[in-house]
């Protein structure tokens, strides 16, 4: 059985973030550029509690297979915070060993550890593997292109 280790991403992981990344996105084309910005700010903001960008390590050399990013939002309505997971990814060759499971139990465990109330996911192409995961369907999630 695969061993897991999912922890807080840093500096070092970026480039296996990455190559991750262009494995996840479908509406928008990653750009490195982009990713060079945003990256080192998501690891600021995760050591402050803000975010939760994880990685997955599996495998006899630790390699990173995975990662999640979520966004701790106050709000008003729910008295309380939410935790909203916006992108979890498992290298394809990796897939099946309970990895994606392993991060999102780890999104879960940090959004309890830190007072939320509830954990959401906006997606579409995994509905039924969030349902698994104890999720149940909410809202419908909209979105206004600015590009
Ligand atoms: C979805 C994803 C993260 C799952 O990662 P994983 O490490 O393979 O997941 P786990 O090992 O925890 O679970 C595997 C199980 O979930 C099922 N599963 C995987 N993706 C699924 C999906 N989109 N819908 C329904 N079931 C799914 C697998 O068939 C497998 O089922 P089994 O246990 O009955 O064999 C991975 O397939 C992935 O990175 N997909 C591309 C990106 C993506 O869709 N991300 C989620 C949207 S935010």
């Amino acid at each position: 059985m695969t061993r897991i280790l999912v922890r807080a991403a840093v500096a070092g992981d970026a480039e296996r973030v990455f190559a991750l990344l262009t494995g996840f996105a479908t509406s928008h084309r990653p750009l490195l550029t982009a990713f060079d910005t945003t990256f080192p700010e998501l690891v600021r903001l995760t050591a402050s509690g803000a975010a939760d960008l994880l990685v997955a390590e599996a495998g006899r050399h630790h390699e990173v297979v995975g990662y999640a990013l979520a966004f701790r939002l106050l709000t008003l309505h729910a008295n309380g915070p939410i935790v909203e997971l916006q992108e979890l990814m498992v290298a394809p060759a990796s897939r099946n060993e309970g990895i994606g499971g392993e991060l999102v139990l780890a999104v879960v465990d940090r959004a309890r550890a830190g007072g939320a109330v509830e954990v959401t996911v906006p997606t579409r192409r995994a509905r039924d593997y969030y349902l698994r995961l104890g999720f149940e369907d909410t809202a419908v999630y909209l979105k206004r292109s600015l590009a």
